[in-house]
């Protein structure tokens, strides 16, 4: 098969890419970057993809850019890079794209679990609409703008809504181990939010599905099929670190230093099953906790 990926120098595109390739696909990475391979193709995201004719007749298309949600507080100014980055970047992308003789078959985007905003207890799937605030308004609006593919350029078109993604390599998960190896590790807030988190490997597993599978439409839940409460998934950190869990980040002070972030992506409560990846034969290796962290812990020492 023949793979684009834009956003592939990130975290999960530069997995993704390696799997893809492993398994004998051509891929090539959509950057804004100067080219650093031959499988590289510049693009701006406020005008276009340059070198368009390299994107002839391609298997599928997977679109990952986007500025990072949870790296800085959201001040106006990041929202609207949060916003541009991603709802405009989607539909400078299309627009490239349909100047194509051969659009690619499959465009395949990613959405955010954040759709949901608090729902509490509630369980969550597919099913269900999009919460208030800022994270579910962007969230909406991105997959939104995605979902425009099977419209603009007749592309079977899915969008895989992810949460926290662990993986040994980037991300979030280096950042939690540290405090958590020295036993500095507590929870959030109250800690009984469900906080809906996938490993880096189901991750890339559930992209490779939704890029295969021909009867794969619209938006997939693409998070663990039994959310853990906050306050057992930081525990299972502890546990595969060794070191005891016995205190926590108040939810006023994450507030303080996060605002509106932290409410959406440290707090909420968002207990979502994935019943269409599941419908379509999807298997989680990762889904238990502190198996899942023995892993990533495992896969950070041996690449020290
Ligand atoms: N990791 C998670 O836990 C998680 C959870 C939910 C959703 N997601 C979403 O999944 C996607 C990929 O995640 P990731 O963790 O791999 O992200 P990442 O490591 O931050 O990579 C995203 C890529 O997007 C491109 N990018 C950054 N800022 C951009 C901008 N202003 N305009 C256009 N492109 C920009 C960059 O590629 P170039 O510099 O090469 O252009 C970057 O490598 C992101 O959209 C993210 O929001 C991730």
């Amino acid at each position: 098969m023949r793979v684009a990926i834009t956003g592939g120098t990130g975290m999960i595109g530069t997995w993704l890419a390696r799997e893809l390739r492993e398994r004998g696909d051509d891929v090539l990475i959509v950057s804004r970057q100067r080219p650093k391979t031959p499988e590289f193709i510049r693009w701006d995201a406020n005008k276009g993809i340059h070198d368009l004719d390299r994107m002839e007749g391609l298997d599928a298309i997977v679109n990952l850019a986007g500025e990072p949600i949870a790296a800085r507080p959201w001040t106006t100014v990041r929202r609207r890079k949060l916003w541009e980055s991603r709802v405009d970047a989607t539909g400078v992308l299309l627009r490239s794209l349909g100047r194509l003789d051969a659009p690619p078959k499959a465009f395949i985007g990613v959405g955010s679990i954040g759709l949901f905003g608090d729902q509490g207890e509630a369980w969550v799937d597919e099913s269900t609409g999009a919460g208030d605030g800022f994270l579910p308004e962007l969230a909406d609006a991105w997959e939104q703008a995605q979902l425009a593919a099977k419209r603009v350029i007749s592309s079977r078109t899915a969008v895989l809504r992810l949460s926290i993604v662990l993986s040994p390599t980037g991300g979030v998960f280096p950042l939690m181990l540290k405090p958590f190896r020295i036993g500095m590790g507590g929870w959030l807030g109250h800690g009984r939010q469900f906080t809906p988190w996938t490993t880096i490997r189901d991750t890339s597993a559930a992209f490779r599905l939704l890029i295969d599978d021909d009867t794969a439409f619209g938006s997939f839940n693409g998070t663990i099929p039994e959310p853990t409460r906050n306050i057992d998934w930081l525990r299972a950190l502890g546990r595969a670190t060794g070191k005891p869990v016995i205190t926590h980040a108040p939810r006023w002070a994450l507030r303080g230093a996060l605002g509106e972030l932290a409410d959406s992506l440290l707090i909420a409560s968002i207990r979502t099953r994935p019943t269409k990846l599941l419908e379509h034969g999807f298997s989680f290796v990762d889904k238990d906790a502190e198996e899942a962290f023995r892993w990533l812990i495992s896969e950070v020492e041996a690449s020290r």
